[in-house]
């Protein structure tokens, strides 16, 4: 199942969905991607470590990932660049091996599918901008959809959960 939060747009859904997960310390992220991805990370006050990307795909590269992982990593946060996937599956083995969280940065693949099923239902949570610079806009807008099935706790956020749909 995917709850899904609209926002005013895709740089508040990053930021939205980082608070939301409670991550902390350091997001192991790519270089290759609008600014608001690092920004968001920042913003949140959380540490970004750039991993290079994969040329074929321009997308985060999986097998340089866990060299970046410290004590500190808290999560991943991937851009599916163009439309085109991250590797989902090498992210998610990674994710579950070090206890991470995942979110893609999913701006650029509105109704993206990977193997039959919506791009959004890969990770803890994937972040949408509908930008007018995007192929599904709304001139300004963005969500957040998140594959959790309990309640988010965290405080601040747990007073918005009823309005995820
Ligand atoms: C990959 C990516 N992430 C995040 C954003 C931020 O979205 P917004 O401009 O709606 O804040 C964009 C928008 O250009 C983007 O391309």
């Amino acid at each position: 199942m995917c709850r899904l939060r609209l926002m005013a747009n895709g740089t508040l859904a990053l930021q939205l969905a980082i608070r939301a997960l409670g991550i902390t310390g350091k997001v192991i992220t790519t270089p290759f991607s609008y600014v608001a991805t690092t920004s968001a990370i920042l913003w949140e006050g959380c540490e970004p470590v750039f991993v290079d990307i994969d040329p074929k795909t321009c997308c985060i590269d999986p097998t340089l990932i866990e060299a970046a992982i410290t004590p500190d990593t808290t999560a991943i946060l991937a851009t599916h660049v163009y439309g085109i996937p991250c590797d989902v599956e090498a992210i998610d083995v990674i994710a579950k091996k070090h206890g991470l969280k995942v979110i893609y940065d999913a701006a650029h693949a509105f109704d993206v599918t990977y193997k039959g099923k919506s791009i959004l239902a890969y990770g803890d949570a994937s972040t949408l901008s509908f930008h007018a610079t995007k192929l599904f806009h709304t001139v300004e807008g963005g969500a957040v959809s998140c594959t959790l099935k309990k309640p988010i706790t965290t405080p601040v956020i747990a007073q918005f959960w009823p309005y995820w749909r």
